[in-house]
């Protein structure tokens, strides 16, 4: 990103689509000031059949979860309203990969910290967004930290709803972990037990089993869901397990996974070598497939790809 407005593509504001100039926020936002909205990250993918955004109906429905969970009881959009217009969104931006940002924020009241005392809007974006974790970070793995802060506690800031107020805890951790040289950081919840990165699930392999937090204090990944059935059908075992930070440390393999930075190695941990020290057998074959799925390229997965562009030969089986 980083790109002047008058570059950047259309995007999506309550319905209609207007030029980057235009989608512009009042300074009195209530969303801006409070950290009241909630988001998405998405990526589209080039396919041999066309652009195709990986698990979207599946996003929205996060999204719209994240809203009730914020505490808006009526929304003026639904999963197939705000499909079609992400969809319209990166078919207006003419990009084939791109990365998609949904946001719903508090807008036009709600000084008096009531959800009820404003209305929610809604907007998408779309960038050119290569790898999130540097373009090294997908064949050497990156190194990584535990933090010195804690995770959210799930009865404190509804660790399951992907809430804006939630990410300066993400941001604290993560600078943290960059001024110390590291390149992410690993956050235990507040039972000192590892529950996820700043933007990332987290698992590790242990006696060639994969293993992975359970779900109460974690944001359920999609890329973490994807992960788990894939490595199932390969005829692996998967775990959801309290993890121990000295669990990391004697794993055979630990890797990292989002939307944002797909499925990235962690090789060394609190100055702790990672196995051999690289990418492992498992995650490389884990980040390949994953990848495969994303492109269109793993056969059985097609339900997990919406068409951007429709093509007369049907394009992508129906995702909803
Ligand atoms: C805190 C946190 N955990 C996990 C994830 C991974 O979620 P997903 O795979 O759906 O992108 C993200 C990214 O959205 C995140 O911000």
């Amino acid at each position: 990103m980083g790109t002047k407005t008058a570059q950047r593509p259309p995007m999506w504001l309550n319905g209609k689509l207007v030029p980057a100039a235009e989608a512009q926020i009042d300074f009195l936002t209530p969303g801006l000031h409070y950290g009241m909205g909630v988001f998405e990250g998405i990526r589209c993918y080039r396919t041999p059949r066309g652009p195709a955004v990986f698990r979207l109906p599946e996003h929205m429905t996060r999204l719209l979860n994240s809203a009730r969970v914020l505490g808006w009881r009526e929304l003026p959009y639904g999963v197939p309203e705000l499909v079609m217009a992400c969809v319209e969104t990166i078919r207006a931006s003419g990009h084939d990969e791109c990365y998609v940002r949904p946001l719903i924020w508090l807008a036009e009241g709600g000084w008096n910290l009531n959800v009820d005392g404003g209305r929610p809007h809604f907007g998408i974006a779309v960038w050119e967004w290569k790898a999130y974790l540097g373009p090294e970070a997908m064949e050497n793995g990156v190194r990584a930290n535990v933090s010195s802060f804690t995770r959210h506690h799930p009865n404190v800031m509804m660790t399951k709803a992907k809430i804006c107020g939630n990410y300066p805890n993400s941001f604290l951790a993560k600078t943290e972990s960059l001024r110390l040289g590291f390149e992410e950081a690993i956050m235990l919840d507040a039972q000192g037990l590892v529950a996820e990165c700043t933007g990332e699930n987290i698992f590790l392999v242990k006696d060639g089993v994969l293993v992975t937090p359970p779900d109460a204090t974690v944001l359920e990944g999609l890329t973490r869901d994807s992960i788990i059935q894939i490595a199932r059908e390969m005829g692996l075992e998967v775990v959801k397990q309290p993890v121990s930070r000295d669990a990391l440390y004697a794993a055979e393999e630990v890797f990292v996974c989002g939307t944002a930075a797909e499925v990235v190695a962690l090789r060394e941990i609190d100055f702790r070598t990672i196995g051999a020290g690289r990418m492992g057998p498992l995650t490389r074959k884990l980040q390949a497939a994953y990848l495969a799925a994303a492109r269109g390229q793993l056969p059985g997965h097609e339900r997990w790809l919406t068409p951007v562009t429709s093509t007369a030969s049907g394009g992508f089986a129906a995702t909803g």
